[in-house]
């Protein structure tokens, strides 16, 4: 650390080179009043509160001049004090006085610097002018906004403009009148707002507060039940109703931040629908029952559908223990490998094409490098609305120099961000990636030696680029030779660039293509076993990488051991003490085909809800109806739970202890916060109760912890997953052991395949297994909506988040719109091969023409009616992101 000595108030210091007066005195314990500084943002020198007085009898702002070598200041002159009260005075005279009625009372830095100066309301009755009368905004479900309290600090406008990249607020009119407005100084719901009450946090003074200001009694520490960021969270509750949730300042990733689902999308928890008791139908009505009679009625009919006529599916949203017992009762109780989860529909792919290639599935790299990433290439993810705190660290990149990539055929927000942007045509990835490819390879600019020396089956990688020149990728994937020439140069001169992707990778008839090129592209740069590099898949759900972590598909049990590979079939005998399936078990398509067939006897379905998230849904549900007997484990009385023969009511994540696998590896533990509500219980105690009512032995645990050290003694990679090992902190897999401290960096020494080399996948290019035609001319994709998440199950049930955003709309470009005769908010019918579905249209630059978007949170629309069930043919991943459709207006 590069010290230098200064002097304050006649106090020789140290301060690090680099440091404003402010930060300095600060760390030498020495506070000087501010209100428009804030540690996240530059500072911008606005409230004029931070004076201080330098040797040349200047004021300069401490929150913005750095300390220098011998620098003499004083905080404390006649001329700082004097110019500091005036400064307090008139942001007084122009504040709304209501301090003992005001939300943030106690907390508010305008209360504090005027107390500091000891001015009261009579002070400044000569300064006053009539305060601006605003109407206070209270359109937000989640803050208010009241405008005659605010300072004009700014601390909102860069929080929202620098670290969100949202920009839905700015100052706005002029001289006295000046405000902070939304544009056409809207409501701020009407504004490109994304709720996520960072500002509210931010604020100074009381012009930004939560409606509900309730505080809590006591907080557990967890993590966000939401995406696969695993933001840190506190739970604050009083009695058994959790009441807030605020971001853990000390967590590594999200340093405190999150999005509108972590901070306000816990009601669910406590709402009324959720199931309290075991429900069986009878007549088809349910009728609730007690839990010894549901266990007893469950293990009969099981005791009678053993083997491969069983089929169960896990859940990405329960914790690594639920899983794991899902599994184990799935291969040891009913004798069959067939369990999947819902990566099967989502990363399955990436779980494929990493393994061949690089030797595992997972991201090869930590969300927690993203911040002083020097390029960043996403392709086929939408970071703002699917990961709001992923993107955030993505905005810190950029303010750090980074250079940003983004490819995708929408006009996503963050691309408003990037140095290039591609518009490429929709499932043309494998082509664009290749044409970026063939430049590297023809300018020369791979890393040849990474190759030589890590790397195999060049040669034939090679053979196959010869296919792609730049004018049939052109053709293909509609991206000017200038532009993929621009992105490859840019991607591959840069000294480190990470790739990340998600949905738009993967759900394709060719997803697990599209990820084998990903690859090849970062082994032909020599991007990847070193920090800030990379190929990483960014995960959806929460736990959607603990799931497969813990062997909830057909292939593999935990730690990703095959279960075809004799040696780890015996292991795995030996220790649940029984004979164990050796044969691949069937993927979720394959169960819904097979029960259509009428081979499945019973399901168990836990955390799911594939009647409305799979694609083709009514055959999903006639496939879930061929079912003799369906067990459904749920919070709410989901689609597919009203399909289900019997119900079993779930503990959610804030009534359960255990642990979630975030997107990049990283296992952090879930502490229970409150008692499970009703008759509910945590899913891992359901399964043991079954087994043990089953007779199977195998099932003695006490505590998720138990299940946890069974975890780690038998998946290496979770050797060192123990609770009191991630108490304090959480590790990334790999981790062998106690000791070891996890890998933040895969293949940083050798690739994880047999021969330690990674290999290079020679590729072709596949158009879609769907094309439009006459019929239908429109390509309909599909993906999420920040404000909520999966198929609304959690957050359908958060009044707020519903009231933000309660139906699925058909996003249409402008052009078509016109073709079509149509105008925002006008109801349409889209059609497919499958059937047709009902929304209204919102006419939209970030839709390009021919290509329409829409969510499929709503079970009111039920988009996934007419998605098509193409699939990748290794993984059986649909084809989500592409299928035909024709608009048509509706009439009635
Ligand atoms: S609303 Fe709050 S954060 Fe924004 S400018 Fe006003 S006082 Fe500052
Ligand atoms: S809540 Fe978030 S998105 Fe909305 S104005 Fe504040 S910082 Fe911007
Ligand atoms: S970014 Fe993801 S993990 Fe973080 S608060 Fe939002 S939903 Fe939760
Ligand atoms: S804190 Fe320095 S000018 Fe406001």
């Amino acid at each position: 650390m590069d010290l230098i000595t200064f002097t304050i108030d006649g106090l020789e210091l140290k301060a690090e080179k680099g440091n404003t007066i402010l930060q300095a005195a600060t760390e030498n314990g020495i506070q000087i009043p501010h209100l428009c500084y804030h540690p996240d943002l530059k500072p911008v020198g606005a409230c004029r509160l931070c004076l201080v007085e330098n040797e040349d009898g200047k004021l300069v702002t401490s929150c913005e001049t750095l300390v220098e070598e011998g620098m003499k200041t004083s905080t404390t002159s006649k001329r700082v004090e004097a110019a500091r009260e005036m400064v307090v005075r008139l942001l007084i005279a122009n504040h709304e006085w209501e301090c003992l009625t005001c939300a943030k009372n106690n907390q508010c830095q305008l209360q504090e610097v005027s107390s500091f100066f000891g001015i009261e309301e009579d002070d400044v009755a000569d300064l006053r002018r009539s305060i601006i009368e605003i109407t206070p905004d209270d359109s937000n479900p989640f803050f208010k906004r009241d405008l005659r309290k605010c300072i004009l600090c700014g601390i909102c406008v860069r929080t929202c403009r620098d670290r969100l990249g949202v920009s839905a607020i700015d100052f706005g009119y002029r001289g006295n009148e000046t405000r902070i407005t939304t544009a056409m100084d809207k409501p701020i719901v009407e504004s490109s707002c994304v709720s996520c009450g960072e500002c509210v946090v931010a604020c100074p003074v009381g012009a930004l507060v939560p409606k509900d200001n309730s505080k809590p009694i006591r907080e557990v520490k967890t993590t966000c039940t939401y995406c696969g960021v695993g933001c840190g969270i506190y739970l604050g509750m009083r009695g058994d109703e959790i009441i807030t949730a605020r971001g853990d300042p000390e967590h590594l990733l999200s340093q405190g931040n999150l999005c509108v689902k972590g901070r306000y999308g816990f009601n669910f928890v406590n709402h009324p629908d959720r199931l309290t008791k075991p429900l069986i139908k009878r007549n088809g009505e349910f009728i609730e029952i007690e839990w010894d009679e549901a266990l007893e009625l469950a293990a009969q009919k099981l005791l009678q559908c053993k083997g491969d006529s069983f089929t169960a599916i896990s859940s990405a949203r329960c914790t690594n223990e639920d899983n794991y017992l899902m599994q184990k009762f799935t291969r040891l109780a009913m004798g069959t490998n067939n369990i999947d989860n819902s990566a099967r529909s989502c990363h399955a792919p990436s779980v494929a094409a990493l393994a061949e290639s690089l030797g595992s599935g997972a991201m090869s790299n930590s969300i927690l490098e993203i911040s002083n990433s020097r390029c960043l290439f996403l392709i086929g993810t939408n970071p703002t609305q699917s990961y709001p705190v992923l993107s955030m660290r993505i905005m810190d990149a950029l303010r750090n120099g980074a250079k940003l990539i983004i490819a995708d055929p929408r006009n996503i927000d963050i691309a408003n961000h990037a140095d290039l942007v591609i518009r490429h045509n929709p499932g043309t990835d494998v082509a664009l990636i290749m044409g970026i490819m063939r430049v590297i390879v023809d300018e020369e600019l791979m890393d040849q030696k990474f190759i030589q020396e890590r790397c195999e089956n060049f040669e034939a990688f090679l053979e196959s680029l010869e296919e792609f020149d730049l004018e049939k990728v052109e053709k293909i994937t509609g991206v000017s030779p200038e532009k993929i020439k621009e992105v490859a140069r840019l991607y591959a001169t840069t000294d480190s660039a990470a790739i990340f992707y998600s949905l738009g990778i993967t759900e394709h008839s060719h997803g697990t293509d599209n990820v084998f090129a990903l690859s090849n592209l970062a082994l032909l740069t020599g991007n990847i076993g070193k920090p800030l590099t990379g190929v990483n898949p960014i995960r959806g759900q929460n736990n959607v990488q603990g799931s497969c972590d813990m062997g909830c598909l057909p292939d593999v049990y935990p730690g990703y051991q095959k279960v075809e590979n004799p040696e780890v079939n015996i292991k795995f005998q030996k220790a649940w003490n029984s004979e164990l399936s050796p044969k691949t078990g069937m993927k979720m398509p394959e169960m819904m085909e097979a029960a259509l067939a009428g081979e499945v006897k019973a399901m168990y379905i836990m955390g799911e809800n594939p009647a409305l998230s799979e694609p083709d849904c009514s055959n999903v549900s006639r496939a879930l109806e061929s079912v003799d007997f369906l067990i459904v484990q749920d919070l709410f009385l989901t689609e597919t739970a009203l399909q289900a023969d019997l119900v079993l009511p779930g503990a959610s994540f804030a009534e359960k202890d255990g642990t979630f696998a975030n997107a990049d590896r990283r296992v952090q533990r879930v502490r229970q916060a409150i008692k499970p509500v009703g008759h509910s219980k945590p899913d891992w105690q359901i399964i043991m109760e079954l087994a043990k009512k089953m007779g199977v032995e195998g099932f003695e645990y006490r505590t998720a912890e138990n299940v946890a050290a069974e975890i780690a003694s038998l998946a290496p990679i979770y050797g060192g997953m123990l609770y009191h090992c991630l108490e304090e902190d959480s590790r990334q897999w790999p981790c062998y052991h106690e000791k070891h401290e996890g890998t933040p960096i895969l293949y940083q020494e050798q690739f994880a395949t047999e021969t330690g080399k990674a290999k290079f996948i020679p590729l072709s290019y596949k158009p879609p297994a769907e094309t439009p035609d006459e019929e239908y001319p429109l390509v309909l994709t599909t993906g999420r909506r920040i404000f909520h998440y999966h198929t609304s199950t959690m957050t359908g049930a958060t009044e707020g988040l519903k009231a933000l955003y309660d139906q699925d709309k058909v996003e249409i470009s402008p052009r078509d719109a016109e073709k079509l005769n149509l105008e925002d908010d006008d109801m349409v019918w889209v059609i497919s091969r499958r059937g047709k579905i009902r929304a209204p249209i919102e006419v939209t630059e970030r839709s390009p023409e021919g290509l329409i978007f829409m969510a499929f949170h709503s079970s009111d629309t039920k988009t996934n009616l007419i998605t098509t069930p193409s699939c990748d043919p290794v993984t059986k991943t649909p084809q989500f992101k592409y299928c035909a459709v024709r608009i048509e207006k509706c009439l009635e």
